[in-house]
């Protein structure tokens, strides 16, 4: 079976399944050319989808993306970026909205997410949201570290079904959304974004790097363990994943997970090294 290259959202919007992401980029840690360059060589293998925020490095990873995309036809990205929870209400989310727009170089979004949940009520960001979208800055709008909870509140404000997604934490030794929220979201046309599908880094990934099942699975495919973590999360073709990398080489490998099939007996072993979470547990975020 071929790598499922779209979800599609719930107005038919195709979105791409592999993204690149952002975060701690532009701060510092490499030049900026070789970050920019990361992002260009994903552009040019046909990588589509950057996720950004306003959040990050202050800005900066916006402006950094928008350096990125100069030059490419903007009609064929599909750029995601997300506002602070204490922006996200009357005047305030239009503000931020448009400073993210002049960041990146464009027009409008194709996505636009509630960063994390705040005090600002959800009736009144949907709102925001929703007027956004008819002002055309916005193609849709959606949520991040959302549990199944906050998106049955989400559902029942005036709007809030309109929610096109929800950005969660979820790799291979986090499987909390795996629970109950996954089946959710699945009953409500709400696909998952899977943010550090790459476990990013510390203790948590280094226990997934030196598993032995990991390295078996990665020496079978022939690929290393970081596109097996990849393989894993988007297994599911309803999922979305965008592992951030400032180093060219890391990107294009990253791309090898569309060759990657795990068969049942790999992903078997997977769930037997890494079980999915058999009670509910709040949901991982960073
Ligand atoms: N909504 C939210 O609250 C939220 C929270 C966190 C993240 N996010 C989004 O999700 C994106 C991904 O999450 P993340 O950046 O935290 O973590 P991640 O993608 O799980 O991991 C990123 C790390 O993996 C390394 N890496 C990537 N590809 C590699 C490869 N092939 N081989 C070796 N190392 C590799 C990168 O280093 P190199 O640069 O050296 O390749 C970087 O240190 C973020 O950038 C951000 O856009 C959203």
């Amino acid at each position: 079976m071929s790598f499922k290259q779209t979800v599609t959202l719930h107005d038919g919007t195709p979105m791409p399944r592999l993204g690149m992401g952002t975060w701690h980029l532009a701060e510092g840690r490499r030049p900026e050319r070789q970050e920019i360059a990361a992002l260009r060589a994903g552009l040019d293998a046909g990588i589509t989808l950057i996720d950004t925020a306003e959040m990050y490095a202050d800005g900066g990873a916006e402006r950094l993306a928008g350096r990125a995309i100069a030059g490419y036809d903007r009609s064929k990205l599909f750029l995601v970026s997300k506002v602070y929870p204490h922006n996200a209400g009357r005047g305030r989310l239009r503000r931020s909205l448009e400073a993210s727009l002049a960041r990146l170089g464009t027009d409008y979004l194709d996505m636009y997410l509630l960063h994390w949940r705040g005090s600002i009520p959800l009736c009144e960001t949907v709102t925001c949201m929703q007027e956004a979208k008819e002002d055309g800055l916005i193609r849709n709008w959606g949520v991040s570290n959302f549990d199944v909870d906050d998106m049955r509140e989400l559902f029942a404000v005036p709007g809030g079904d309109a929610c096109a997604i929800n950005q969660d934490l979820y790799h291979l030794g986090s499987r909390g959304v795996e629970f109950s929220l996954l089946d959710w979201m699945d009953a409500h046309g709400v696909p998952l974004m899977a943010y550090c599908p790459l476990a990013q880094a510390g203790v948590l990934r280094d226990g997934l790097l030196s598993s032995p099942v990991v390295r078996r699975i990665a020496d079978v495919h022939g690929v290393e363990e970081m596109q097996i973590l990849l393989a894993f999360v988007l297994r599911r073709d309803d999922v979305i994943a965008i592992p951030c990398s400032g180093d060219a080489r890391h990107v294009l490998a990253n791309l090898r997970v569309r060759d990657i099939e795990l068969t049942a007996d790999e992903l078997a072993a997977l769930d037997d090294a890494f079980p999915a979470p058999s009670d509910k547990e709040p949901l991982d975020m960073q």
